[in-house]
């Protein structure tokens, strides 16, 4: 089976040093809810989140959205085929279980994981526990961890592909992040390094193009 990691992803809750940031406070009191129960989105959150640590790689969950719905709308997805996590920046994992369909309304998506990030379910259709990044991979126990980055080996999406398909239970791990690399922790649990083309794309075009390819070389594998 394949796991496909969102890894760093930029969807986690407006973080304790900046609840009290009136960009924070006034979106809070706007939509009627405590500070810290809501997503950091830069969109709103913008000059507060100037002081954040890897402020850059952080608080856009509309990307996270865009990149799940890459992945579940896949008929690779609804036939089973893929287990999917989104780990957070700040070391959350987001378990989502199989066939689940997310959302397609960023509303209902943002009020959805707000409640699980929140509530941390440890069961149902998504499954939330704290664990920084090596400890999901140990956890999903992959045959190798193929991690999706401009900084690795050049290689075409079939050929990619065929590689994966050939490995036990694989593990393909994309950024979930706006701009940045994978910090070194993710960086080097990984077995290997790709580039699937010399232009950099946003995560949820790799994702789109990754599973579709990967769909079609477990075909020819079987075949
Ligand atoms: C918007 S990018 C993050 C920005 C980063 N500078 C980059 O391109 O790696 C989101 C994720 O998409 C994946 N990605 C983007 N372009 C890629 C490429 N040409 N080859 C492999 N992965 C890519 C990586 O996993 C990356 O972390």
């Amino acid at each position: 089976m394949l796991s496909f990691v969102f890894a760093e992803s930029a969807l986690e809750l407006v973080p304790r040093e900046i609840c009290g940031h009136p960009a924070v406070a006034s979106d809070a009191s706007r939509r009627g809810m405590k500070a810290g129960e809501m997503l950091l989105d830069r969109s709103f959150h913008h000059t507060a989140m100037a002081k954040l640590l890897d402020s850059e790689k952080r608080g856009r969950p509309d990307l996270v959205h865009a990149a799940m719905l890459s992945v579940t709308a896949t008929p690779f997805y609804l036939e089973g085929r893929v287990r999917l996590f989104v780990h957070t920046y700040p070391g959350t994992v987001i378990e989502v279980a199989e066939k689940t369909r997310i959302p397609k309304s960023y509303l209902r998506f943002r009020g959805l994981m707000e409640k699980a990030l929140v509530e941390e379910p440890t069961g149902g259709l998504l499954r939330v526990r704290k664990a920084r990044f090596p400890e999901l991979v140990k956890t999903i126990e992959p045959g190798r961890v193929f991690g999706l980055t401009v900084r690795g080996r050049l290689e075409g999406i079939p050929e990619f592909a065929a590689n994966v398909v050939a490995m036990k239970d694989p593990c393909v791990v994309v950024g979930g992040f706006p701009h940045g690399h994978f910090s070194a922790e993710v960086e080097k649990t990984m077995d290997e390094l790709v580039r699937i083309d010399s232009r950099p794309m946003e995560a949820h075009v790799v994702a789109a193009r990754v599973v579709y390819e990967i769909e079609k070389a477990t075909k020819g594998f079987n075949d």
